[in-house]
Order: C-alpha cells, then sequence, then structure tokens
C-alpha cells in the first residue's frame, strides 16, 4: 500500500511561508498584488479562480479580478493586459485558459510582460525554463517537483515517465525532471503501446485528461505515481487518469485527487506572485 502524498498539507506549509514573506514585504510598503482575469463561463475555471482568489486572501495578496463575459474581443483583452503591464501597483497577471475560441491564446500569452507572468507561460519564461534558469517556475510542474522533495524522493537518475506533452503541464514537466537529473520520457497520444514506457517508470506522472488511463498492469511495483489530472465524472465527483484505488496497492507512493497536485499549483502560483513582487521591491 503506497503513501499517499497530502498535496493540500503541503500547500498549507508553502502557503504559510508565503504569508510571512507578504507580511513582510507590507512592512517595507509592497503590497503584493495579482490581477486575475476569466473571459467567459467555463464552469471548472470559475472553481480554479475562485480558489486563486481565496488563497491570496488567506496570504493577504490583493487580487484584482477581471470576470469578463464570453463576447471580449481579443483586442478588449490585450487592452486590459496592456493597462495591468503598465500598473505598478499589480505584480503579478494571470489570464485564466482555456480562451473561448475567436481568442488567439498564443498573443494573450505573449502580450503579458514577462516580469508579472505568474503562470510563466511566456515565451521568455518558458525559454529560461529550457535553459534551467528561471524567476518563475511552472506552477503545476513545479508543484509537483515540490511535492517529491517533502517525500524525499530522489528523481537523479530515475526513469520518469510523464503522460502528455502541453505546453502547461507535460512539456515543462519535462524540463524540471530533468534539471534533476533524471531520465526523462514523453509519452502522448501518438505513443505507440503506452505500457510498455509506463511499466519502465520508477515515477510516473500522468497529466492527460482521460479516467482510467492508468490502470494497475502498466505501473511497476513501487512505482511513485503522480497524477496531475482532474477530471469531472458524470456523477459530478472528481477523479484523475489514474486507477487510484488499485494502483495505490501496487504503488510506493502516490497522489489522490483532489487533494493531491491541485493545491500545489495554487502554492506555487502563490510563491510566484511574491516573486514578482520581491522584484518590484528590489527595483
Ligand atoms: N488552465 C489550466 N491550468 C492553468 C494554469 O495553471 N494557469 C492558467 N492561466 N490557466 C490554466
Amino acid at each position: 500500500m503506497a503513501v499517499i502524498i497530502d498535496g493540500k498539507a503541503l500547500s498549507a506549509k508553502l502557503k504559510n511561508q508565503m504569508k510571512e514573506k507578504v507580511e513582510f514585504l507590507k512592512t517595507t510598503g509592497i503590497n503584493p498584488c495579482l490581477a486575475v482575469i476569466i473571459v467567459g463561463e467555463n464552469p471548472a475555471s470559475k472553481v480554479y479562480v475562485n480558489n486563486k482568489k481565496k488563497s491570496c486572501a488567506e496570504l493577504g495578496i490583493e487580487s484584482l479580478e477581471y470576470a469578463l463575459p464570453e463576447e471580449t474581443t481579443e483586442e478588449e483583452l490585450l487592452k486590459i493586459i496592456d493597462e495591468l503591464n503598465k500598473n505598478e501597483n499589480v505584480d503579478g497577471i494571470l489570464c485564466q485558459l482555456p480562451l473561448p475560441s475567436h481568442i488567439c491564446e498564443k498573443n494573450v500569452i505573449n502580450s503579458i510582460s514577462p516580469e508579472k507572468d505568474v503562470d510563466a507561460f511566456h515565451p521568455e519564461n518558458v525559454g529560461h525554463i529550457m535553459i534551467g534558469d528561471y524567476t518563475f517556475l511552472p506552477c503545476t510542474p513545479a508543484g509537483v517537483m515540490e511535492m517529491l522533495k517533502e517525500y524525499e524522493i530522489d528523481v537523479a537518475g530515475k526513469n520518469c515517465v510523464v503522460v502528455g506533452r502541453s505546453n502547461i503541464v507535460g512539456k515543462p514537466m519535462t524540463m524540471l525532471l530533468l534539471k534533476e537529473n533524471a531520465t526523462v520520457t514523453v509519452c502522448h497520444s501518438r505513443t505507440k503501446d503506452l505500457a510498455s514506457f509506463t511499466r519502465q517508470a520508477d515515477i510516473l506522472v500522468s497529466a492527460v485528461g482521460k479516467p482510467g488511463l492508468i490502470t494497475e498492469d502498466m505501473v511497476k511495483e513501487n512505482a511513485v505515481v503522480i497524477d496531475v489530472a482532474i477530471n469531472r465524472l458524470e456523477n459530478g465527483k472528481l477523479c484523475g487518469d489514474v486507477d487510484f484505488e488499485k494502483v495505490k496497492e501496487k504503488a510506493s507512493f502516490i497522489t489522490p485527487v483532489p487533494g493531491g497536485v491541485g493545491p500545489m499549483t495554487i502554492a506555487v502560483l502563490m510563491k510566484n506572485t511574491v516573486t514578482a513582487a520581491e522584484c518590484r521591491k528590489n527595483k
């Protein structure tokens, strides 16, 4: 039976550390501030944005919410981002993805000032991550790395398999694991015989968004299994990609959904916002 990695507890611990930093920053006249933009009515996005706002409030970080209607034009959105880029009291800007299909995500990501890009989605920040020299860590992959560190899971020399190649998770996850000297294999929708790769994994990270994708027979005995996906089932319950009940009997460590990676993403977002505020202070 695996150790269940407690993302909620670790997130609370990291957020507490950030709370102290926020209190200190305030004594120096810097009030950390995160602008959160959401366009449209995607129910999952609404939940994520609410959780981000709630965390800001817990930590004493000011949050500015821009809840824009579905029919907002790209031009209108870019104008708001431009104003936020210029606003010296705003440290971080986050535009929740996905955006409605009439708005080009690339244009929006590219318009956010790299110094305020707390998601680390801007090509300049992606380049820093690629080189292994960064100010902002990509929130979800960095949250996974924090979990591995907390549970003293050494990744150096391990076979790590990342399932999913998104710009948000799969690709940056690969880079962070590589930086810590893992041997990394990336699998995706066109991979032939996925199980033949996942069975080799000492550390398996799944970030696809397909309930039941990772079954017990696809996991090596005593593997570390990290489930990044958050899927909502028809009965309203949340689950990841991994068949948790069966895989937990075989793995050495496993993350639950909910209560695993999800809370860590927010903790790293708070960390990035504090980092941006510290950069403002040191300007
Ligand atoms: N949509 C899903 N995950 C994320 C995230 O980490 N940041 C943003 N901005 N949008 C997302």
